[in-house]
């Protein structure tokens, strides 16, 4: 055999290869165990040969697998050419979803309040029967502590019953002065009917300092209202009754559609029923260890959907969380 012969024949064969197989089948034939050059390099007695034959073998080796480089790159930029994804092509009709209707306006009032200095603090959905009723002054036989108002997650653990959990969670971990809103979901046994719901939203306000009054809890109900029902409201007080406010009040909004004059919104009085407010009762002060001889506050809340659906007019609260999207793409955000 003629190595130069052997090595001029072999490097035009790597040349004229144009894939990876056909220099995969170059390869085998020239170097592989069965190759004239191996079965060669077998048979070698001299040295003179045996150099002579090595180095072709390292020139073909050299040479295919540059080839084999270059065919494998040339493959992979007609691969990356040729099978393209384009990632412009849309989706259906690219329509966006919005936020509900709830989460926007909670997300208002937590504005409104961040404006007044308030923060916001996250309360707790399950909390302790401590926490949801007996620091907030609730007596033993309080027919909210009862089963059949309010779902038992244990004996001593509930879903809470109202935002007024976050009162005693916050002082329980800060120090006076307070001034915090906290929004979130509420869990009771009520039949859902077109005003309740066994899952609802309040907002709860607590606002505890040196000398605070029954006007500063009037004024800030005036300043939230017409931020969320528009300019002028004004707020009337009832007297009420909660075990963890003293005095307590149920406080009216001025009707914002027919400004007294009357509509079936307001049901012809002229005031709407907001929600339940008062003075921190001093035994919730002394409950977290606060001197109610130091510090006073008040407190109020009120339900989400009920804002909801006094705003935009909505007959039935379900309609808010059936997930008809025809009712919720009338509120887009
Ligand atoms: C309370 O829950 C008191 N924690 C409010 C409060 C806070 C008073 C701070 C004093 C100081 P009440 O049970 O009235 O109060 O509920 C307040 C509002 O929650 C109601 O006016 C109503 O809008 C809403 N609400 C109550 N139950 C439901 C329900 N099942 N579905 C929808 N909304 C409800």
């Amino acid at each position: 055999m003629d190595p130069g012969q052997l090595e001029r024949e072999a490097l035009a064969a790597v040349a004229a290869a144009s894939s990876t197989d056909e220099i995969e089948a170059v390869r085998v034939e020239y170097l592989g165990r069965k190759s004239a050059l191996k079965l060669a390099l077998r048979e070698v007695r001299d040295r003179e040969t045996g150099i002579a034959l090595n180095a072709v073998r390292v020139a073909l080796e050299e040479a295919i697998d540059s080839r084999t480089a270059q065919l494998a790159r040339a493959e992979l930029d007609r691969r990356l050419r040729e099978e393209t994804v384009d990632v412009t092509l849309r989706a259906g009709d690219g329509s966006r979803g919005h936020l509900h209707l709830i989460t926007q306006i909670r997300r208002e009032v937590e504005d409104v309040f961040l404006g007044l200095g308030y923060e916001v603090y996250d309360g707790r959905e399950v909390d302790t029967v401590w926490h949801n009723f007996t620091a907030l002054n609730t007596p033993q036989g309080h027919p909210s502590r009862s089963h059949r108002d309010t779902f038992y997650v244990a004996d001593d653990i509930v879903l809470r019953t109202h935002t007024s959990n976050a009162q005693i969670r916050v002082m329980e971990q800060g120090q006076p002065p307070v001034y915090i809103v906290s929004l979130g979901r509420c869990y009771r046994r009520d039949t859902a009917d077109a005003t309740h719901n066994p899952i609802f939203h309040q907002v709860e306000c607590l606002a505890v300092d040196r000398g605070i009054t029954l006007a500063d809890l009037k004024g800030t109900i005036e300043r939230f209202s017409s931020a969320i029902f528009g300019p002028g409201r004004r707020v009337r007080m009832r007297t009420g009754y909660f075990p963890f406010t003293e005095p307590s009040v149920e406080f009216d909004v001025s009707c914002f559609l027919c400004e007294r004059a009357g509509c079936t919104v307001c049901k012809h009085s002229g005031w709407i029923e907001m929600g339940g407010a008062g003075v921190v009762d001093p035994d919730v002060f002394v409950a977290v260890g606060w001197d109610p001889e130091e510090w006073s506050g008040f407190a109020f809340g009120l339900g989400l959907e009920r804002i909801a659906m006094l705003r935009h007019g909505l007959p039935d609260l379900r309609l808010l969380w059936n997930g008809d999207l025809r009712v919720m793409e009338q509120f887009p955000s």
